[in-house]
């Protein structure tokens, strides 16, 4: 399959992940980032907000060994990773049967996670981050690709603390609005009715490492300093990123640029800060509100840029279909457009003055090589 064809993959998952439900749109956007990045992600929210539903329709999606449990305060380590090999112990030696079992999976989904007690906690944490299984003395390398949570709630107990920051992405899922409960309806009969409709695609570990790669290949220059810019906003309002989450950030903004078909990353993919930051239930929101303020003005500059931009590929191509003078009309319709022009470009060189935003500097320049490429060809009409 060709990178072209590759790069449309994204946002099929993401539109067949979440249409079946209602409203569930960011929480399949959030399960794509994972998916894209190769890191795990956790749904908090109250009982019912489709949080299981939507992971395992991300499962039945995805041609990989998968393994599914709901934890308890109770669940022994034999219930994830494997039963003892009595065989083996007999010989002294102490081994787990991983045969379907977590270590074997590829996407794990276990629902409840925070009720994950410490017998299972320390093996869980280097599966996560090491893609490390300790069976006995032998280091087993996993095949892990992202690890999934459910939860109803944020961790309170400290020991929690390494597992759910090992979670890269989180999102706290809320009910369906009032304006959409007679969709709801419509959406809950059907699926109660029929079950969940057939994904239309399906998609194997091999297309996402090719996606996976494809991230790293994002031009993340125009965003770097506004990153730093925001890391110091939140910290100066007390929400404190780990040295982990800060260094993993660029990675879901590289794969939230692949996923809106671009390879360079702009200031609008910094949008999903919003579900590496928070830590606590509050942080939610107040995140959300320092980001829209952060992200504000150079997204209303991106917008006026790019509406610039295909005015200025329509009067190209208006330009192109002139034909050289043929009268004096024409050349008096000419000097009226490369007027214009000069003063769309001087408008959007002031944008310069106006912003710091590297997106906006980047595509400013953009823009004025637009404008001056449409301004040389009717130079060229002009003069014959
Ligand atoms: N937004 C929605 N759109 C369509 N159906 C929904 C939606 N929310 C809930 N449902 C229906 O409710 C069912 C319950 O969802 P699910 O069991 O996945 O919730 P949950 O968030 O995992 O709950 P819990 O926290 O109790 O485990 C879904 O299978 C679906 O049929
Ligand atoms: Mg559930």
């Amino acid at each position: 399959m060709s990178l072209s064809n590759i790069m449309s993959i994204p946002s099929k998952i993401l539109s067949e992940l979440s249409k079946p439900f209602v409203s569930r749109e960011e929480e399949a956007k959030v399960i794509v980032l994972a998916l894209l990045t190769r890191e795990h992600a956790v749904l908090i929210g109250e009982p019912g907000t489709a949080k299981s539903a939507l992971i395992r329709r991300a499962a039945q999606i995805l041609s990989m060994k998968c393994f599914t449990y709901l934890l308890t305060k109770y669940t022994e380590p034999s219930e994830l990773f494997g039963p003892l090999d009595i065989n083996a112990l007999k010989q002294g030696k102490y081994v787990r049967i991983t045969t379907n079992k977590l270590p074997e999976a590829e996407i794990v989904f276990l629902d409840e996670i925070f009720r994950a007690n410490s017998a299972i906690l320390n093996t869980l944490l280097t599966i996560m981050n090491e893609r490390l299984f300790y069976d006995g003395y032998t280091e087993i390398r996993v095949k892990l690709w992202s690890l999934f949570g459910a939860s109803n709630e944020v961790p309170e107990d400290p020991e929690l603390e390494a597992l759910y920051d090992r979670f890269l992405l989180r999102h706290l899922v809320k009910p369906v609005t009032d304006d959409r409960w007679r969709d709801l309806l419509k959406a809950a009969w059907s699926i109660e009715k029929e079950g969940y409709p057939r994904p239309g695609i399906i998609v194997d570990r091999d297309t996402l490492e090719k996606l996976h790669r494809a991230v790293f290949h994002v031009d993340l220059s125009p965003i770097e300093s506004k990153l730093l810019k925001i890391f110091s906003v939140l910290e100066s309002k007390n929400i404190h990123l780990t040295d982990r989450r800060k260094g993993k950030a660029l990675k879901v903004i590289a794969a939230h640029a692949l996923l809106n078909g671009r390879t360079t990353a702009s200031t609008e993919d910094l949008i999903v800060l919003k579900y590496i930051a928070p830590h606590d239930v509050d942080d939610f929101e107040k995140v959300n509100i320092i980001l829209s303020e952060e992200l504000k003005t150079a997204y209303r500059y991106l917008r006026e840029l790019d509406e610039i931009a295909s005015s200025i590929r329509e009067v190209d191509s208006y330009v192109s279909s002139f034909p050289t003078i043929s009268s004096r009309f024409v050349e008096y319709r000419l000097i009226e457009i490369y007027r214009d022009l000069e003063s769309t470009k001087e408008r959007v060189l002031a944008m310069l003055n106006e912003t710091n935003d590297d997106a906006v500097r980047k595509k400013v320049c953009e823009v004025v090589e637009m404008i001056e490429g449409v301004m040389d060809k009717i130079k060229r009409k002009i003069e014959g």
